[in-house]
């Protein structure tokens, strides 16, 4: 499917089934369906039930049976095959969806109390465009030791869990923002193995399932850290195993790192794992033995992982070993210029170890604080063009950029002038907030206006000259949110 990298849901391969392009050979499937996504790539770690690759499960109906079909099946599913207790579940249902409450309600029997509404929650999406439509959950409350009351829609999120999905497709979204109904209403039903698994291993996450504990076990051995020591070291254990699985599955699906599409995500995951063993003390390579495990978890289920286990090891340490050596350069261009005992790391410094070695600049950061730099040791004042600055801008512990050359280049205001990021932030906004509505904007204005002296005014006079600046510079916050936007992924 070219409107996705990779496949994301369970239903992606049965998509022309949901919007009529294909007929299925069967009206009912079932699946369990290798996924990969990036969403929530920068909580991996940070919570016990999100990973870029897992295995999901999933029942769909391609205009045969609807919600009255599938809520029983669901229900059966979990309470009676899996042997989950119903009275540790909850269900949620779209804000508009009456008959999905009315068929938990009085066909199932969940108790009201324990049934919520949602909005945008419980509407789910292929992505920006393909099928989509309302969908119902049902979690699990793991108990007070986990976090607040009030149920999915309010309570602690590591304490109500979802463990079943079940999206009513109904609409499919076009590119051009059209939504149609589909031929017909169908079912797409599904949940991670690696969601279901703590609840039926008896384990707090999916961390101390059996698909997981060898791994963090491996990341121990080579961190020489101990799990559950330190929150941060485990942010960065959980990483690594989560990301050798993912890198694993990629190689073994023929996706190679490159500088785009795919191949550009492989790599950022196998970067990322190498960088966190780094910062948890690891000098040398280390993916060879993750993806070692990793086959000895997976390899059984997937035989493919197991017959391309030499290839995997192979293409995953090349990338390492590049990885590695740009890591070597650029702390060694770094440590250089620490050594003149600088106050702060020049930008176009920290620009060329970005732009020419690949050296990220979130490790400049870190680097110039170990050397101990003050935070917010990026300091660029003059002389680097807008390409330069927004390479560097929103990174955390790059402070204070401004550089030249500034107006119309797609450049915020606020970091072309220099200002500190959150007053350039609340510059920017309130310039966008004055584009769209200017009404709004001047509001404020028009108060302080009064309060002002007649010095104070005239600099604002004189300061309208300087509008054309500002539009200028409005032009290119057309293309601000974009630009930060790539400049946050590219890293
Ligand atoms: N496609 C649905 C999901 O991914 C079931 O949650």
């Amino acid at each position: 499917d070219p409107t996705v990298l990779f496949t994301i849901a369970g239903m992606v391969p049965f998509k022309p089934f949901f919007v009529g392009d294909e007929v299925p050979p069967w009206p009912r499937a079932t699946s369990v369906q290798k996924c990969f996504r990036t969403v929530d790539i920068d909580i991996i770690g940070t919570t016990l039930r999100h990973c870029t690759f897992f295995e999901m499960l999933g029942n769909f109906s391609f205009g045969d049976y609807f919600k009255t079909g599938a809520i029983p099946f669901a229900w059966e599913l979990v309470t009676e095959v899996l042997g989950i207790d119903g009275d540790r579940l909850w269900v949620t249902v779209h804000e508009s969806d009456d008959e999905a409450e009315e068929i938990w309600r009085d066909q199932i029997g969940v108790p009201a109390g324990r049934i919520q509404r949602l909005g945008e929650d419980n509407f789910w999406k292929m992505g920006d465009t393909g099928p989509c439509g309302p969908s119902s959950e049902i979690f699990i409350d793991k108990g007070p030791a986990y976090g607040a009351d009030g149920g999915p829609a309010s309570g602690g999120p590591e304490r109500f869990i979802e463990i079943w999905n079940l999206v009513f497709m109904q609409f499919n979204r076009s590119a051009d923002g059209t939504t149609e109904p589909l031929p017909k209403p169908s079912i797409d039903t599904g949940a991670g193995l690696e969601r279901i698994l703590p609840v039926l291993q008896g384990v707090d996450s999916l961390y101390d399932t059996d698909l997981y504990v060898p791994l963090l076990d491996v990341a121990q051995s080579i961190t020489g850290r101990t799990y559950g020591a330190d929150e941060r070291d485990d942010v960065g254990l959980r990483i690594m195993a989560d990301h050798s699985r993912a890198m694993a599955m990629l190689v073994s699906d023929g996706v190679l790192p490159s500088n785009e599409g795919r191949g550009y995500v492989l790599r950022r995951i196998i970067r990322r794992a190498v960088r966190r063993a780094r910062q948890l003390g690891v000098e040398g390579p280390c993916t060879e033995r993750l993806v070692d495990t990793v086959v000895g978890v997976l390899g059984a289920a997937h035989p493919a992982l197991a017959e391309q286990h030499r290839l995997i090891v192979d293409v995953v340490g090349r990338e390492e070993e590049g990885f590695l050596r740009t890591l070597a350069t650029g702390t060694a261009i770094l440590e250089e210029q620490l050594a003149d005992g600088t106050a702060t790391v020049p930008g176009d410094v920290a620009f060329r170890l970005h732009d020419t070695y690949g050296f990220p600049v979130e490790l400049t950061v870190e680097i110039a604080e170990e050397a101990g730099l003050p935070s917010g040791v990026l300091n660029v004042v003059h002389g680097l063009g807008p390409e330069a600055g927004l390479a560097l801008v929103d990174h955390p512990g790059v402070d204070l950029i401004s550089f030249t050359g500034s107006a119309g280049t797609g450049v915020p205001l606020g970091v072309a002038t220099g200002l500190s990021r959150p007053l350039g932030h609340f510059f920017d906004t309130y310039i966008t907030i004055f584009w769209s509505t200017p009404s709004i904007a001047l509001l404020p204005l028009l108060v302080v206006w009064f309060g002002l002296t007649l010095e104070t005014k005239l600099a604002l006079v004189f300061l309208s000259a300087f509008w054309p600046l500002v539009i200028n510079t409005q032009v290119g916050i057309q293309n601000v949110d974009k630009s930060y936007q790539e400049v946050a992924t590219a890293f």
